[in-house]
């Protein structure tokens, strides 16, 4: 493809160039491959101007804090696989626990031998009393709200705008200009999301609309900290979700898939001091291999199997079941690498959370002058280790993302970023320079 014959908008001729020199093999590997790989991830946004460099960077390998695409191009890795890599790519302990798993098997359907010590270790670290798990966080969200519904009977699920769930039929909700919920895409149908009550976040009128449905709602399901939003932190929103749920005997689920070991050891809940009835988690206990979890109280739990029973005794599993399957949940090198994770979340305590929440703001606070200085319409907003540099404006976000990969950081496929154990401090140097840097090339040319 000759670059110079697409249409290109003229003030981004030179960083396209540049990209394209430096990333060829992976704009070579989308032009390839695109015919058959239907994929979602493209890179950014297809806009006229720069549509020669929407193509994804193809990755090599990865260890650390750093990425290698398959140019030989090195970067630090802020994007860290949407929050997994907590603990950076590829730790030694982690690839050790898989190995050892590969060696002795991958059998499914037999129980594995690991899942509850790994169940025992997660109820541990959260206070959670009984748990459950997947393969990735939009089955386990879905699994805990079909556990409310079962234990309730009811239906109607209330959540809030901002927030993301998953991507299956009955979250994936938008609302119209009315506050009806909506299809939040094409191939959803209406009645897989008309049993979803959307609300504002941090709202008081969402509370009072929370009281007066009392008695019809199966849960309230919230992301306490939205991952798109990491600066706004509702405290007092939570604890007053806690009390209406609590008076109106509504489940409240708490979303922990970002927030879950991140923010404090024992996420969002801890953080809050707000106790759910039901949380779900995914991403960083798996390391990079897929697994979700259904965590809470025995009540919703036991929708799983009916409860504990013991043998020697009359006693038989008493509550309500309902369906809940999953071939892959609790593969072998899911729990391998869970168990791996946990211990080390475990051995190494609070100070994880607290000091990489440390390193993440001094970051931020370094960027708070070269962000406003640079005339440019972005803000900065953190949460524990996540952080972003945001702006309304999806064009100027990607165009931020071109400018890191082209200073080795690689900040693409989403704009909450994530700091990991293994970012050391010449990483944050290099990300801090990098930003202060893009951020003055782009003002020369964003009007
Ligand atoms: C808060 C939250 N819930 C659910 C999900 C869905 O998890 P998964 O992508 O593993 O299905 C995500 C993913 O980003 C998330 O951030």
């Amino acid at each position: 493809v000759n670059v110079q014959q697409a249409t290109v908008d003229p003030r981004f001729a030179p960083l396209i160039d540049r990209y394209v020199e430096k990333t060829k093999g992976s704009r070579e590997a989308a032009a390839r491959t695109r015919p058959v790989l239907a994929d979602v991830r493209i890179g950014n946004r297809i806009a006229a101007g720069w549509k020669e460099i929407v193509y994804p960077i193809v990755c090599d390998r990865s260890q650390g804090s750093r990425l290698w695409d398959i140019d030989g191009n090195e970067y630090v890795d802020l994007t860290c696989g949407f929050g997994v890599h907590l603990l950076g790519h590829n730790p030694a302990f982690v690839r050790a626990a898989l190995e050892e798993q590969l060696a002795r098997g991958l059998h499914l359907g037999a129980e594995n031998e690991l899942a509850g010590e790994v169940a025992e270790a997660f109820s541990d670290l959260t206070g959670m009393p009984r748990l459950t798990f997947v393969n990735t966080g939009s089955e386990a969200v879905q699994s805990a709200l079909r556990f409310a519904r079962t234990v309730t009977g009811r239906s109607t699920v209330a959540l809030f705008r901002g927030s993301y769930h998953g991507w299956y039929d009955g979250l994936a909700t938008a609302s119209d200009p009315e506050g009806a919920s909506r299809p939040g895409a094409p191939g959803i149908p209406q009645s897989a999301v008309d049993s979803l009550l959307l609300l504002d976040y941090d709202s008081e009128e969402s509370i009072a609309r929370l009281e007066a449905a009392a008695g019809t709602l199966a849960a309230i399901l919230v992301e306490p900290v939205q991952s798109r939003h990491p600066d706004v932190q509702p405290s007092a929103f939570l604890r007053r979700l806690r009390e209406v749920a609590t008076t109106t005997e509504t489940p409240l689920v708490f979303d922990e898939m970002v927030t879950g070991f991140r923010i404090a050891q024992g996420g969002a809940g801890e953080y809050f001091g707000v106790r759910p009835d039901l949380a779900t988690y995914g991403k960083l206990i798996g390391a990079g291999l897929p697994i979700g979890v259904v965590a809470g109280d025995h009540e919703f739990l036991d929708a799983v199997d009916g409860g504990a029973w013991s043998y020697g005794d009359d006693s038989m599993p008493a509550a309500t079941r309902t369906m809940f399957a999953g071939t892959f949940s609790r593969n072998p090198l899911s729990m391998a690498a869970a168990r791996a994770v946990l211990g080390h979340l475990r051995d190494a305590g609070p100070d994880l959370q607290g000091d990489l929440s440390r390193r993440a703001a001094g970051l931020v606070d370094r960027l708070e002058s070269p962000t406003r200085t640079s005339g440019l319409p972005f803000t900065l907003a953190r949460c524990g280790p996540m952080f972003r540099l945001d702006t309304e404006d999806r064009a100027l976000r990607d165009l931020l993302s071109y400018h890191l990969v082209l200073r080795g950081v690689f900040a693409c496929e989403t704009f909450t970023w994530h700091l990991s154990t293994a970012h050391d401090d010449a990483d944050l140097d290099a990300v801090h320079d990098a930003i202060v840097d893009a951020l003055a090339e782009i003002a020369e040319v964003w009007t």
